[in-house]
């Protein structure tokens, strides 16, 4: 034990694993041992570890200007660069950029934003906000109280109502279809529940509802064909913001650019962070579009400052880096890769659907999850999460890394910079992986 008191981890745990060094795709531990980052870090690590490149230009940014704060307009080149490039690049009409250090104060911009807009627009009612059931936004007060998730929420008394957040049903068909609903039928009635909402709670009190493009932490949950089109004319009926949590799906993961493009999402708001940077610094950003802030903008002299800000917003290193991910991206056709060994790992995951422990092989691109059951035939679930866990357990003893979610679920999301061989070591290493976990359910008679 050392003095740590470490992130989402049991406070009784004991350390795990000492992460050494990273090269490529591949994480070293203190013992040297190679694992393939099947999870790139905390789905994150989208060029993989050592570009020497991207190390250049922190190195570069340090020396020229280590820090410099936004605050009251003070701005620098770094910045400006970035939030100009990502403009350009999101599906969204003259988009403007917050910038700030993680996914979670992204989301919080966001919510503050929405608040510091409905007071300008003289509608400061406005202010309530759609989440989804098994959606993650983070951990911060806002942002917990919009994830979906409830280790997130227990013991924290986090303030729901006072953020006027409404829970709706996720779109995993798996766990949420009722008897003999076909994907179709499920899409509808998810609509349909979302309106029925919408109604109960008073249109014109509904800001903006927010969507991962694929829900990653609550399981990877693919939604069905259809689901935005669906959601999206709800929202469009009643006039209310479709606010795209990109965090994982931005840049690559789902086969296209942004999560938005890959499920024809048409976002008002767009949240960024972990590839924004490759995570080789904390940077995040919040992007609304053009009309979104005209409209403050018109009010702002009678409504003061915008009083929301953190000293790291636009840090240069963050910004520099940042900048030299997205080139790198455009220049290695990063995103054209992506989908095509995308392709290959998903033809490749199809292997799993007749294994006797898989209920639900989810996946599209570059991100994937098996759901690991106790009776394939009736979808009965295992208690607790000691079967998903055991499984992650076993793919580290085969020199991978995956990552067990809530529901017995094991998660994939590698680098980006995956080659076809790298997709095969990753299915060779789970298939022993999953094997092994099924002599350990069979062996403990949890199999039903
Ligand atoms: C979709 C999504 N949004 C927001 C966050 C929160 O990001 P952070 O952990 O950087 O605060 C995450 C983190 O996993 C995420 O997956």
């Amino acid at each position: 034990m050392t003095s740590m008191l470490y992130p989402t981890t049991n406070p009784s745990a004991s350390e795990q694993m000492v992460v050494a060094r990273g090269e490529g795709p591949y994480i070293f531990d203190r013992n040297g041992k190679r694992y393939l980052e099947g999870m790139a870090g905390l789905w994150c690590t989208s060029l993989g570890y050592g570009n020497e490149e991207i190390i250049e230009t922190a190195t570069q940014q340090m020396r020229e200007l280590s820090f410099s704060h936004m605050f009251g307009g003070k701005t620098h080149d770094s910045a400006m660069k970035l939030a100009d490039k990502l403009a350009r690049m999101v599906p969204m009409k003259d988009a403007r950029v917050f910038l700030g250090n993680s996914g979670s104060d992204a989301n919080d911009t966001l919510v503050k934003l929405i608040r510091y807009h409905a007071t300008a627009t003289g509608r400061p009612e406005r202010t309530k906000i759609i989440a989804r059931d098994k959606g993650y936004h983070g951990v911060t007060v806002a942002s917990a109280s919009l994830t979906g998730i409830p280790t997130n929420h227990n013991h924290f008394q986090l303030p729901f109502d006072a953020l006027g957040v409404i829970r709706t049903g996720s779109p995993h068909f798996y766990r949420g279809a009722i008897a003999g609903e076909n994907e179709s039928d499920f899409v509808a009635r998810r609509a349909a529940e979302l309106e029925a909402q919408i109604l109960e709670a008073g249109p014109d009190t509904i800001a903006a509802m927010i969507a991962e493009p694929v829900s990653g932490a609550g399981g990877v949950l693919i939604p069905p064909p259809g689901y935005y089109q669906a959601i999206q004319a709800v929202l469009d009926k009643y006039d209310i913001a479709l606010w795209d949590d990109e965090v994982i799906c931005g840049f690559g993961r789902l086969g296209a650019d942004f999560g938005a493009n890959a499920l024809e999402m048409r976002p008002e708001m767009m949240v960024f962070a972990k590839a924004l940077s490759s995570a080789y610094v904390p940077v995040s950003a919040a992007v609304v579009s053009g009309d979104f802030v005209e409209a403050v903008e018109s009010a702002a002299s009678d409504m003061g400052v915008f009083g929301h800000g953190y000293t790291y917003s636009g840090h240069p290193l963050g910004c520099a880096v940042a900048h030299k991910v997205l080139e790198i991206y455009e220049r290695d056709q990063i995103f054209e890769h992506a989908a095509e060994v995308g392709h290959y790992l998903q033809e490749k995951l199809q292997a799993f659907v007749d294994h006797p422990l898989v209920g639900e092989v989810s996946g599209k691109g570059m991100i994937g999850a098996l759901e690991l059951v106790a009776n394939k035939e009736t979808k009965q679930a295992f208690e607790g999460m000691a079967v998903g866990a055991y499984c992650a357990k076993a793919a580290e003893a085969a020199g991978l890394i995956v990552r067990p979610l809530g529901g017995n679920r094991v998660a994939l999301c590698p680098p980006l910079i995956l080659e076809r061989e790298h997709v095969d070591e990753l299915v060779d290493k789970l298939t022993i992986a999953v094997n092994a976990t099924l002599e350990f359910a069979k062996q403990e008679k949890l199999l039903a």
